[in-house]
């Protein structure tokens, strides 16, 4: 046991509690940023005239000690100490001596696990920011192939309207593209700087706030020391939109699973990201896209299970804030392996095109477009659907689609269809001639797709800026 705080008390902590309460075998993955913290606020100190000149260059020349052994592998961390801040602080002590004693001044480890905890959300925010990314580019590359791949799009899970593979696709783009807004939304409302609220009502020494923020990179300090140490919103935002990543990974997965099914056939997911089963020999599983959907469950879980703690937590800090990192740290780890599996999956996938292509041309999706195709030639569209629901029941019962009922069934319910209705009706035909924006007519796609293009270079323009 190594603690920071034995002086009043006379006796040492049970075993058990000291376990019970140490985090250090989780908050010794930001290790990093809680050096650099440290870091940050020695210069600040110095600058003050709080610490001296040879102090601070001991400290920071020890702290960058710490940093590079701890990197290398030379520097173990323990379950010796409390947490990572006892951790770092006992063994700057054990290095360079009494100077150490002093980098505590002016902090408490309520606003430093604050800074910490921000400041490796700050990293992983980017870190996931370029795996949306790698994932925005495989749908595109779909996209960009599949300008005319025929596909039935489906209403309640039923046959409905005929589309292609890069309309579906585009949906998804759409979705990875919010959420990939939505995590840069979250940077720019934590982007303040919890260091130097102290315990939670600021300290008594002259700290400069504003030159520890900006050299942390923080828009500024936080503005309520009570708030710098208790906020956990940044959060409870994070894990949402990591939440919702999941929900639409997951909604991906489960059409990749109907997809890879022998009943749909519509794609084939390569043997690098497929598994086998134990007994039965020809099964070829979509192992990868189910885990994906299950992952989605726990990120879940920790978005709730943090509500949940920070519900009827009284101001200031409370040890129950301990318990954000595990589930923080797990979700960042789910998500990060999901998205990056999956963008590899889907660059790896095979789509059978013409599976698709008979699968919309046997669902009568383009029954609609029959109906228009009166409509077009003056009938009233109430009318129009009710002598196309009779031809459909016609097509039933002679099991053919409406591409090849003869013509003479055509006129029997209606006299206006002439021999042009087969081209008006062909896949292409329905889809072409679905121009507005956001449709899947293959101009309004391809001028989407100009589109997307651009938003993925100003995203990397933006990437290269900071
Ligand atoms: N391990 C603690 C946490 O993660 C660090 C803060 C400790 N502060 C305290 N007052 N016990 O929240």
């Amino acid at each position: 046991m190594a603690q920071l705080w034995g002086g009043r008390f006379t006796k040492e902590t049970d075993d058990v509690v000291y376990k019970f309460n140490a985090s250090i075998s989780f908050d010794k993955r930001f290790y990093a940023q809680d050096i650099k913290g440290s870091i940050a606020h020695v210069m600040m100190l110095s600058r003050k005239g709080i610490l001296n000149e040879t102090e601070k260059e001991k400290i920071i020349a020890g702290l960058t000690g710490i940093l590079e052994d701890l990197t290398q592998g030379r520097l173990k961390i323990t379950d010796k100490y409390e947490d990572i801040h006892s951790f770092v602080e006992s063994v700057l002590i054990e290095r360079i001596g009494d100077a150490g004693k002093k980098l505590h001044t002016g902090r408490s480890r309520n606003d430093q696990v604050a800074l910490d905890m921000k400041l490796y959300i700050r990293d992983e925010i980017l870190v996931l920011d370029n795996l949306i990314e790698e994932l925005l580019y495989a749908i595109l590359g779909i996209m960009e192939e599949h300008l005319d791949t025929f596909m039935p799009g489906f209403t309640h899970l039923q046959k409905a309207q005929p589309i292609t593979l890069a309309h579906h696709m585009g949906a998804y783009f759409e979705m990875f593209k919010r959420d990939h807004e939505r995590i840069n939304d979250i940077h720019k409302r934590m982007d303040t700087c919890p260091l130097g609220s102290g315990a939670l009502a600021g300290t008594t020494y002259p700290l400069d706030r504003k030159y520890t923020a900006k050299l942390l990179g923080f828009d500024g300090p936080s503005l309520n020391s009570i708030d710098g140490v208790s906020d956990r919103d940044y959060l409870i935002e994070f894990l949402s939109a990591l939440s919702i990543i999941m929900m639409h990974l997951s909604r991906f997965s489960e059409e990749v699973i109907m997809w890879n099914s022998n009943e749909y056939q519509f794609v084939e997911i390569d043997d690098s990201y497929s598994t086998g089963s134990s007994i039965m020999p020809q099964k070829k599983n979509p192992d990868i896209a189910e885990l994906v959907r299950g992952k989605t469950g726990r990120v879940y879980g920790a978005l709730n299970a943090l509500l949940v703690t920070m519900k009827g937590l009284p101001l200031a800090y409370n040890k129950d804030m301990q318990e954000d990192k595990e589930w923080t740290f797990d979700s960042i780890d789910s998500v990060k392996a999901c998205i990056s599996l999956f963008a590899g999956m889907l660059r790896t996938m095979r789509f059978h095109s013409d599976r698709m292509k008979d699968s919309a041309k046997q669902g009568f999706t383009n029954a609609t477009d029959v109906a228009d195709y009166l409509v077009n030639r003056g009938v009233p569209f109430r009318d129009a659907h009710g002598m196309v629901g009779q031809l459909v029941l016609k097509c039933i019962e002679k099991k053919v689609p409406l591409d090849d009922l003869p013509i003479e069934e055509y006129q029997k319910i209606c006299p206006v269809f002439k021999e042009d209705i087969y081209n008006a009706i062909s896949l292409r035909t329905c889809v072409s001639r679905r121009t507005t924006v956001g449709a899947p007519g293959m101009e309004a796609m391809e001028e989407v797709i100009q589109i997307y293009r651009k938003y993925m270079e100003a995203y990397e323009t933006e990437l290269e800026l900071t």
